[in-house]
C-alpha cells in the first residue's frame, strides 16, 4: 500500500504498517470504541473513568438535573494527585523519569516519580502550614521551572485551586486576577531566562500587589536566576528555606469529583477574561484516555509538549496528562531561537523525544530558517507528532511531516479549548490523515455544524461548531459568573455547547477549522478579546474611539490592527509615528507582550451597528477586501 495518495483531490496520507501494528487503538478496536460510544456514552465514559483510582466511586455517571450545569461522577471522591503521582509510587514508575526540565542557558534537571512525589509533599506541607487548604485560591506566576509543575501539584494535593498567570502578562493583569480570586498565596521566581534575556518577576508581583490589595498573605519566591529581590518580611518567603525543613510525605485531601482543581482565564468577547473552572474528576478520566488512546503513550516515551504551564496545553499536556499516564514529560523554559534556530531539534535528539506536541506558530516561525536545522539533528526517536491551537495550512503541515517526522510519523491536529480541557476532534496514529483538517471527534465526543439557530448543515457548508453532548472534561462553570456561563456556551439550549468557532465537514465527514466566529483574535495560538485590546487603548489619554481587528501574520497567523479616533489634543500634533510608538508602548504595558498591535491607523470615523456598537467585521472585510458572510453574524 502506497502512503500517500490523492484521492477527490485531497492529499491523503494512510497509516503506515509498522504505526497500526504497535498503535494502543488499532482500526477495527477505533471502530468499535466508535460505534459503541455513539449507542451509549455514558457507558464508555464509565469505562474510561474504571481505568484510574477512586477513593470511592460516584453513584451516577452524569447528573444532568442542573444541565448547563452537568456533573460528572456525583458522588465520587478522588484526587488527581493520586492518579498522577501518589500510586506510581507503589509501581515501577516509582525510580522512572517524571520530569526532564532543561533551562534556556543549558542547565537541566531530572526528577523520578518518587523525587517529584517528596517535593510536591514538602511545599504541600509547607502551604497547610501557612494556613492553605481546600478552596483556597493560589496565584501562580512563574515561568517554566520545575517548581510551577510542584506547585500545581501541590496546591491539587491540598485541595487548593491554583490559578496560573502567564508570566509575560503585566503586573495589571496580575493584581485583577489576584484581586478577582481572593487569592491568600501567590508564588513566583526571582527571574527567568528568554531569548536571551533575564526578565525579573518579582518586581512585577511587588508592583501588583502594591496599595490596598489585602488578600495576599505570603508570596513564596522560587531562586531561579540569583536575583537579589526586594524581601518584604511580613510577606515574602523564600522557596528553598520554606521547603527545606517539611517533612517529604503528606496526606492527599479526599476532594469530590467536582471539587475545583484550577481556574484558568480565557478571553471572551465581552469585559474582562473570564476564569474558567476545572474539576478533578472529569478532567482526569478524559485525560488519561486522551494520552493513551490519542498519543498512544507507551512505557519508554519521552514526551514533549511545548505548550507554556500557564495556558490550557501546558495545564492538561505538561503537567496532569503525562503524569497519569505515567510517563516521562519534559519541559523547557527558554525560547525555540536561542541560541540558534536548532534549539528545539537539539532537544529532540538529546532526550531522545518520543512524542513532539507544538503549535502552528512555533513550526511556521522554525520553518522560515530553513531545513539545514533540522538536518543538523538526529531526529530519528521521534515516532509522533501534534499540533494544537490554530490551523495548519497544507505547506506548514507538510514541511513538519516530512522534515522533522521524516514522513514516518502521524501528525496530528488536535482540536480543542480551555474549556474542553482536553482533545475533542482529532485524528488518531491510525486515521488516515488529511493535512488542514482536525478529523472526527473522538469517541464520546458529538458535534453538529449549524446556522445561527442551531439547524443541522449539509456536509461542505460552513457552520458554528457546538458539541451536542455533555462530556467529562468539560469546563465546570465560569469563576462568579453563573448567568455568563449560561449565555456564552449554550446560547441555543443545554444540549449545544457553542464552541465560537466556525467549521465545515468534507465529503469524507472529516472536520475542517475556519477559525473563530466571535470577535476573539488568535495571536501565536494565544487567545485575545479584540475589546480587550480595545479597553487598554482606551485607558490612554490620546485615544477618543478605537476599533481592534485581528489581520493574518505569517509567523503568528494572526495581529492586532487598531483604527484609532485622537482626542483633538493629540489629532493636531505633527510627529504622527511618536503616537504610535507611545500607544504601542502603553498597549504592551497594559497587557503585556502577547497582545501584539502591529499597526495603528487613524482615522476621523468608526462604522457602527444599529445599536452603536463598533462593527469589526466591515473594517475587517474593507482590510482583507472580502465579502462579510452575514449568515454567520451574529451580532446586530
Ligand atoms: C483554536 C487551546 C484550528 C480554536 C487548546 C479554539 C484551533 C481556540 C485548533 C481555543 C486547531 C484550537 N485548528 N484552530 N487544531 N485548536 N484552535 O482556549 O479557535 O487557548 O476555539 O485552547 O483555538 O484556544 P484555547
Amino acid at each position: 500500500m502506497k502512503d500517500t495518495e490523492v484521492i477527490a483531490e485531497e492529499l491523503v496520507f494512510r497509516p503506515l504498517p509498522h504505526v497500526v501494528i504497535e498503535a494502543n487503538v488499532n482500526p477495527q478496536e477505533f471502530a468499535t470504541a466508535q460505534s459503541a460510544a455513539a449507542a451509549d456514552y455514558l457507558a464508555y465514559w464509565e469505562d474510561a473513568a474504571h481505568e484510574l483510582e477512586w477513593f470511592r466511586k460516584w453513584d451516577q455517571v452524569l447528573d444532568a438535573s442542573q444541565a448547563p450545569a452537568y456533573r460528572w461522577f456525583p458522588g465520587a471522591q478522588c484526587n488527581i494527585v493520586h492518579n498522577a503521582l501518589d500510586r506510581h509510587i507503589a509501581t515501577a514508575n516509582k525510580n522512572k523519569l517524571a520530569l526532564i526540565w532543561e533551562g534556556e542557558a543549558g542547565d537541566s534537571k531530572k526528577f523520578t516519580y518518587y523525587e517529584l512525589y517528596r517535593e510536591v509533599n514538602r511545599l504541600a506541607n509547607a502551604m497547610r502550614s501557612l494556613g492553605i487548604g481546600k478552596g483556597d485560591r493560589v496565584v501562580l506566576y512563574l515561568p517554566l521551572i520545575p517548581q510551577t509543575m510542584i506547585a500545581m501539584l501541590a496546591c491539587a494535593k491540598i485541595g487548593a485551586i491554583h490559578c496560573t498567570v502567564f508570566a509575560g502578562f503585566s503586573a495589571k493583569i496580575l493584581r485583577r486576577r489576584i484581586t478577582e480570586l481572593r487569592a491568600k498565596l501567590v508564588i513566583t521566581a526571582d527571574g527567568f531566562y528568554r531569548n536571551g534575556h533575564l526578565i525579573s518577576l518579582k518586581t512585577i508581583v511587588d508592583e501588583a500587589l502594591m496599595g490596598d490589595c489585602d488578600c495576599v498573605e505570603t508570596v513564596v519566591v522560587v531562586n531561579r536566576a540569583n536575583l537579589d529581590v526586594d524581601m518584604s518580611e511580613a510577606r515574602d518567603m523564600c522557596y528553598d528555606a520554606l521547603v527545606r525543613q517539611e517533612h517529604s510525605e503528606a496526606a492527599t485531601e479526599i476532594v469530590s469529583a467536582d471539587d475545583p482543581l484550577f481556574i484558568l482565564h480565557t478571553s471572551g468577547t465581552t469585559g474582562e477574561p473570564k476564569g474558567v473552572i476545572h474539576g478533578h474528576a472529569g478532567y482526569m478520566v478524559c485525560l488519561h484516555r486522551s494520552l493513551d488512546w490519542i498519543f498512544d503513550i507507551k512505557p519508554t516515551d519521552i514526551f514533549w509538549c511545548t505548550g507554556d504551564a500557564a495556558w490550557i496545553t501546558g495545564h492538561s499536556y505538561v503537567v496532569y496528562g503525562p503524569l497519569i499516564a505515567g510517563t516521562t514529560t519534559v519541559m523547557y523554559e527558554g525560547h525555540p531561537l536561542y541560541p540558534q534556530a536548532d534549539r528545539m531539534w537539539d532537544i529532540v535528539a538529546r532526550y531522545g523525544i518520543t512524542i513532539l506536541y507544538t503549535v502552528p506558530t512555533v513550526i511556521r516561525m522554525l520553518m522560515r530558517y530553513g531545513t539545514q536545522y533540522p538536518r543538523m539533528h538526529d531526529l530519528s526517536t521521534l515516532r509522533l507528532l501534534g499540533s494544537v491551537g490554530e490551523s495548519l495550512s497544507r505547506d506548514v503541515w507538510l514541511w513538519f511531516y516530512k522534515n522533522i517526522g521524516h514522513s514516518q510519523c502521524p501528525l496530528l491536529d488536535t482540536w480543542w479549548q480551555t474549556e474542553t480541557g482536553t482533545c475533542m476532534i482529532t485524528p488518531f496514529p491510525v486515521s488516515v490523515l488529511k493535512p488542514g483538517a482536525v478529523h472526527r471527534p473522538m469517541p464520546g465526543v458529538s458535534i453538529a455544524l449549524t446556522d445561527s439557530q442551531g439547524k443541522s448543515l449539509p456536509a461542505g457548508e460552513a457552520g458554528h461548531l457546538v458539541i451536542t453532548r455533555p462530556w467529562p472534561s468539560m469546563l465546570l462553570g465560569l469563576y462568579g459568573k453563573e448567568e455568563l456561563y449560561q449565555h456564552t456556551y449554550w446560547p441555543l439550549g443545554i444540549d449545544m455547547y457553542w464552541a465560537g468557532d466556525i467549521a465545515r465537514r468534507d465529503e469524507d465527514g472529516l472536520v475542517w477549522i475556519h477559525g473563530r466566529s466571535d470577535d476573539i483574535m488568535n495571536i501565536a495560538g494565544h487567545r485575545i478579546a479584540n475589546q480587550e485590546v480595545e479597553n487598554a487603548f482606551l485607558t490612554h489619554k490620546a485615544v477618543a474611539e478605537v476599533a481592534v481587528i485581528g489581520v493574518a501574520d505569517k509567523i503568528k497567523g494572526e495581529v492586532a490592527k487598531a483604527f484609532v479616533i485622537l482626542q483633538p489634543d493629540f489629532a493636531v500634533l505633527d510627529d504622527r509615528n511618536e503616537v504610535i510608538r507611545m500607544l504601542k508602548n502603553h498597549v504592551r504595558k497594559e497587557l503585556g507582550p502577547v497582545a501584539v498591535v502591529r499597526s495603528i491607523e487613524f482615522v476621523n470615523t468608526l462604522p457602527k451597528t444599529r445599536s452603536g456598537k463598533i462593527a469589526r467585521r466591515v473594517l475587517k472585510a474593507s482590510e482583507t477586501g472580502t465579502d462579510i458572510d452575514i449568515s454567520l453574524i451574529t451580532e446586530d
